[in-house]
């Protein structure tokens, strides 16, 4: 078709091999850019592999740049050298356990290394089991599953009725837990929050929700929608009186799809994972904090006598015998090495220093935008707290809202535009609506990754705060009231105080 359409002079061009294929390769395979590829039905014939590469690639630009992306918590960046071995492992099957024993094996010393960091008492003399799923979702649903089978097997035994099971979680919950109580038929007890529960778990009030048919509860180390930690230990201590008083065994889990990396470095003596009998599983996901690519998660139980056996399948089929227990089955398997491969590289002090610098860099514009007078901080990690760490414990990010002064005097602004005119600029910092209970109040999250370095965060500062300057000026040419003027010039010695500090460098982080 490249001949016919470059016509004779073309023709003339072309060298050709003995088997008259043509020795040019076009990166742009002229004859696409002038007919449309394949979209909605199978082509006839194929494409040139290089076209091919640059048709998808090219329109894949048109996505927004992962390092920019502050909204999502997934990672955006590895080491090269992980890039190859993810490579190398990308065509093995992770579902073959006996054609990749050297893969298992890998599995296995994940898994160890997590119930390690979620420190596991080894006094029980029993091992935490666990897999690799593909992400905190898929944890999260075998780990309400175990305890749903666990109840269930307990209430058979008293002769119960096993038919009205009930797990109980905050309304801030991910989606996914709402996922797991209508996939597997569990009624949700959804606890109102509040900003005095930090807009997440009120364990006082998730208490007072239990009854015999409760499976267990779900708790989050980690807040999806302002990084707060849901306060676990005080969960347990309240069951544990609840148990004293009404016989009933309450089971936790923790949904620590972020936390589970960020917690045992940042904040080591927090207690909130299997240092508390109550907890008996654990979720997190690798591609978030564990600082690898989107596809791997991990779920954890204290050990095998929480993780009922008919949830666990044999198969015989792909040679030895294999145990499984996630919901999928073939998959890739180099997500495993990728998360081995950052245990083995960062170590505990390296992943110690990414995530205490995170949270540095995450005070730091809390602090800056709080300063402005523009932004109201919704997270508390930039918050003073009598502990270790002499801060408030929590994910390294920053949840904010424009004040509702300013949004007061400039009735057009408000956080989707001010999301708008970031993104102008290619920041990808959406805004949402806080947890129902809160929905009135709208945020702007921006999640601090290894990658956003301390001169990408005073860039966005600069850029968050040209954004509202835009915004207000932009409104002030439609229409000009005296309160504005003042407003503006108001605004405006914010904004010299704001430059000048800038050319004096910003405070140093914390
Ligand atoms: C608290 C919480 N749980 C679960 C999930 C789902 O995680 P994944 O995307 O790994 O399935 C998320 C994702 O952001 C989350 O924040």
């Amino acid at each position: 078709m490249l001949h016919e359409q470059g016509g004779k002079y073309n023709k003339k061009a072309q060298s050709t091999t003995g088997d008259g294929k043509s020795h040019h390769s076009m990166a742009y395979g002229a004859r696409y850019s002038k007919q449309p590829i394949a979209k909605y039905e199978l082509n006839e014939k194929g494409m040139d592999s290089t076209a091919v590469y640059r048709a998808i690639h090219d329109e894949l630009e048109l996505d927004g740049r992962p390092v920019a992306n502050l909204a999502t918590f997934l990672s955006t960046w590895m080491e090269p050298e992980c890039e190859k071995l993810i490579m190398d492992s990308m065509p093995k099957n992770f579902a073959d356990m006996d054609e990749y024993p050297a893969t298992q094996v890998i599995h296995e010393r994940c898994i160890s290394i997590l119930a390690d960091m979620w420190k596991t008492p080894s006094t029980e003399g029993k091992k935490a089991v666990g897999a690799a799923v593909a992400g905190s979702s898929e944890g999260v649903m075998l780990a309400g599953l175990a305890m749903k089978w666990q109840w269930r097997l307990k209430r058979k035994a008293q002769n119960k009725d096993a038919s009205r099971p009930n797990i109980i979680f905050g309304h801030n919950a991910q989606v996914v837990m709402e996922k797991f109580a209508r996939y597997f038929d569990v009624g949700p007890r959804r606890v109102p929050v509040s900003k005095e529960s930090n807009y997440c778990l009120d364990v006082e009030k998730a208490v007072s929700m239990v009854d015999e048919n409760t499976i267990g509860i779900f708790a989050i180390l980690g807040s999806t929608y302002t990084g707060h930690y849901e306060p676990v230990e005080g969960l347990c201590k309240l069951l544990d009186q609840l148990e004293e008083r009404t016989g009933l065994d309450i089971h936790v889990h923790i949904d620590a799809a972020s936390g589970g990396f960020v917690a045992p470095f940042a904040t080591p003596d927090l207690p909130w994972s299997f240092e508390l009998p109550r907890v008996v599983s654990i979720n997190t996901s690798g591609h978030k904090f564990g600082l690898v690519y989107p596809g791997i998660g991990w779920v954890l139980w204290r050990n095998k006598d929480v993780l009922p056996s008919d949830l666990i399948f044999e198969l015989d089929y792909l040679g030895g015998t294999e145990q499984t227990f996630t919901l999928n089955f073939s998959r890739p398997s180099c997500f495993v090495m990728a998360q081995y491969y950052n245990f083995l590289r960062l170590g505990r002090s390296g992943y110690t220093n990414v995530m205490t610098t995170c949270l540095s860099n995450a005070r730091f514009l809390a602090k800056e935008l709080e300063s402005t007078g523009f932004f109201d901080i919704i997270s508390s990690i930039h918050r003073p707290a009598d502990n270790p760490s002499g801060y408030v414990t929590g994910l390294p990010l920053v949840a904010f809202k424009l004040t509702d002064s300013l949004k007061k005097r400039h009735k057009h602004l408000n956080e989707y535009r001010f999301s708008a005119m970031m993104r102008y600029r290619g920041w990808i910092t959406p805004a949402y609506a806080l947890a129902p209970d809160c929905e009135d109040i709208k945020i702007i999250r921006v999640v601090i990754h290894e990658s956003t370095t301390l001169d990408l965060v005073t860039r966005l500062i600069d850029d968050a705060m040209h954004a509202v300057k835009s915004l207000i000026e932009c409104n002030l040419e439609a229409s000009c009231s005296e309160a504005m003027i003042k407003e503006t010039e108001l605004c405006c010695d914010r904004f010299e105080e704001f430059e000048k500090k800038q050319q004096h460098g910003y405070t140093r982080p914390c």
